[in-house]
């Protein structure tokens, strides 16, 4: 049971809710009625409050705008076959935020007032979660400095915010990706493993020169040896040989995904032998040539699974047949139908919004 007392809540008088074609939506370009703000000062966390989504008026000199203290969630809300609002692992995402702020110097939020805050949000948006399995009413939990001074320290003050997108899937079509050997992601010792908005913008450059020589997007590899295959930046990435999947150990250079760890939860539930390690990329590229490798897929929040058709690397090509995969189908059911309530949830991810 949560207790709400000390969030505010106002109203909109005008809803967006009937523009919008749920057959028809751009990802991250719809945004819903409402959103939750809170500000940190003085040490604590105050004012929270869930109001009519609008912009911001921010100060020209704000200090996350040039130091980058920036950190992020993507979580999902879904809808159970009775209508009822579904949140997905929620309890993960406010742990996860925290050791994002952690590493960016940023103060905790609680994870009980980051409870409340997705649960009141979504039972107030409910009308925004599309109907269709697959689809989902998208929650960007973000906490930024809000300083307004330009020395390069730890901010003292910062805002928490949430706002809603209803999505349909990141992906349309299956991926071609690149294995860079000149760029990194993340470094041992650096901020990889943080949802840091630096890391995505870091990662732009690379991804532009993948895409100059049509690759969707970039397979990082590890920044000592380049050898080690790390993630994709917007997924983590999981390798089918036959029937034993193997993904990257999350060694504090990967995100820690949260879809990740659903994926190997539910290959061990099924009886799929699952290994993290180190994987090279020249594992990856002879599996490809021989035959060896059956699978390669991706997973996240936004791209819940999705397919790799092909793999580059230094002038080497891959090509992996996505018509005969199993597993990786397999798995984007088995989350779907968990999210609508098709499947049982026995994994107890789901958190109803009544
Ligand atoms: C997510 O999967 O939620 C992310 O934050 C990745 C981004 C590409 C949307």
């Amino acid at each position: 049971m949560i207790d709400t007392s000390r969030l505010r809540i106002e109203k909109t008088s005008v809803s967006k809710l009937s523009d919008i074609d749920f057959n028809n939506i751009p990802f991250g370009r719809v945004f819903s009625d409402h959103m939750y703000v809170a500000e940190y000062d003085n040490g604590a966390w105050s004012n929270m409050r869930i109001v009519p989504f609008k912009n911001f008026s921010i100060h020209p000199a704000n200090i996350a705008w040039h130091y980058g203290q920036s950190v992020f969630e993507g979580m999902k809300a879904t809808k159970a076959n009775d209508g009822t609002p579904i949140l997905f692992r929620p309890e993960k995402h406010a742990i996860r935020i925290n050791k994002s702020a952690a590493r960016m110097c940023m103060p905790e939020f609680p994870q009980e007032s980051f409870m409340e805050a997705v649960y009141e949000l979504v039972k107030l948006e409910k009308g925004w979660i599309p109907p269709q399995e697959g689809s989902a009413l998208y929650l960007r939990p973000y906490m930024v400095a809000m300083d307004e001074f330009i020395g390069v320290q730890v901010a003292k003050s910062y805002m928490f915010c949430i706002f809603c997108c209803p999505v349909g899937p990141y992906y349309a079509k299956d991926l071609k990706l690149k294995a860079d050997d000149t760029y990194i992601r993340a470094a041992q010792g650096g901020v990889g493993a943080a949802k840091a908005a630096g890391n995505y913008g870091a990662s732009l450059y690379p991804a532009s020169l993948a895409k100059q020589e049509g690759y969707d997007q970039v397979l990082w590899l590890d920044a000592k040896e380049f050898k080690y295959v790390q993630e994709v930046g917007t997924m983590n990435i999981f390798f089918a040989f036959g029937d034993k999947v193997v993904t990257p150990a999350t060694s504090g250079t990967i995100l820690d995904g949260i879809t990740r760890d659903s994926c190997i939860q539910i290959l061990k539930e099924k009886g799929i032998e699952v290994e993290e390690r180190p994987l090279s990329i020249e594992e990856i590229m002879q599996g490809g040539k021989d035959g060896s490798l059956t699978e390669v897929f991706g997973s996240g929040t936004a791209a819940v699974i999705a397919p790799v058709k092909e793999i580059a690397y230094k002038g080497d090509v891959i090509n992996i047949d996505t018509s005969a995969f199993k597993i990786a189908p397999m798995l984007k059911d088995t989350l779907n139908g968990i999210r609508s309530e098709r499947l049982e949830d026995s994994f107890g991810w789901n958190v109803r919004v009544v």
